[in-house]
C-alpha cells in the first residue's frame, strides 16, 4: 500500500514538473523573450563577435569554404528576390597586390588568401526608381559573408568600393568587368593573424519607439 502511494506521489511530482517547463516553453516562444535566444546561442553570439579583421596568417582558404561562402552570400534576402548580383574571387596572389597597392583601403589585400569582389549586375536588377535596391541587396550578401567567414573561423573585412567612382573605375578595368556590374566593395578574407577584439556598439539612445 505505502509503495504505491509513494509511486503515485512520485507521478504527481513529475506531472508538475513537466507541466511548468510546457507553460514555460510557451511563454518564451509566445514573447520572444531574451530565453529564446539562448535557444540560438552560437548564432546570435556569431553575430555580436564578428569584427574587421586586417590581417592574416598564410593558411589557405579552401575551395570547399570558399563554396559556403558564397552559398551564404547568396541565401541573402533580395528585393523581389532579383538576386542581382555577380561575384567575383581573386585568388591570384599578383592581383591581390595590386588591389592592395591601389587601392589604399584595401592594403590588407597584401596578406590575404583571398578577396571577393561583390559586384551588382545591373541587367537583374529592378527598373525604374527600384533598381537602387542593387545596392541593399548586395550589402546583405556581404553581410552574410562575413558573418559565414566568422563562423568557420575565418576573418574578413568589407572594404567599399561603390558609391566612390574613381574605385569604381579603377576596379572595373582591373577585373575587366562588364558596363552593368558594378563592384559594390571587396572582401579580403583570410585566417585571422592576432587576435579580433569585436567592439561592443549597442548605443539605447539610438532606439525609438513609435515615433522619434
Ligand atoms: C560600406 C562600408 C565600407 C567600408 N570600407 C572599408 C574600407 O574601405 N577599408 C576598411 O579597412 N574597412 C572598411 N569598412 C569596415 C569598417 O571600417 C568597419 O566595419 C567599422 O570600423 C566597424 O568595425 P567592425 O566591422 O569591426 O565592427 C567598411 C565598412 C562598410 C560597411
Amino acid at each position: 500500500m505505502k509503495t504505491s502511494y509513494f509511486l503515485i506521489l512520485v507521478l504527481a511530482v513529475a506531472l508538475v514538473v513537466l507541466g511548468v517547463k510546457c507553460l514555460d516553453g510557451n511563454r518564451q516562444a509566445s514573447t520572444g523573450g531574451t530565453d529564446t535566444i539562448t535557444m540560438n546561442n552560437d548564432f546570435y553570439s556569431g553575430i555580436l563577435t564578428r569584427a574587421s579583421v586586417r590581417k592574416y596568417t598564410s593558411q589557405e582558404v579552401t575551395p570547399g569554404q570558399v563554396d559556403s561562402l558564397l552559398k551564404a552570400a547568396m541565401s541573402a534576402p533580395t528585393a523581389v528576390n532579383k538576386q542581382p548580383w555577380q561575384f567575383v574571387v581573386v585568388n591570384e596572389r599578383a592581383l591581390l597586390d595590386s588591389i592592395a597597392s591601389k587601392f589604399p583601403n584595401i592594403h590588407m589585400a597584401a596578406s590575404a588568401p583571398l578577396a571577393v569582389v561583390v559586384c551588382g549586375d545591373l541587367s537583374l536588377a529592378l527598373e525604374g526608381e527600384g533598381e537602387a535596391y542593387w545596392i541593399q541587396d548586395c550589402s546583405a550578401a556581404t553581410e552574410n559573408m562575413l558573418l559565414a567567414a566568422h563562423s568557420m573561423g575565418l576573418g574578413a573585412v568589407w572594404c567599399g568600393i561603390y558609391p566612390i567612382a574613381d574605385r569604381v573605375k579603377a576596379l572595373s578595368d582591373m577585373l575587366s568587368l562588364p558596363e552593368n556590374i558594378i563592384p559594390l566593395c571587396v572582401v579580403p578574407i583570410g585566417y585571422p593573424e592576432g587576435e579580433v577584439h569585436p567592439k561592443d556598439k549597442f548605443t539605447s539612445g539610438k532606439v525609438h519607439y513609435n515615433k522619434f
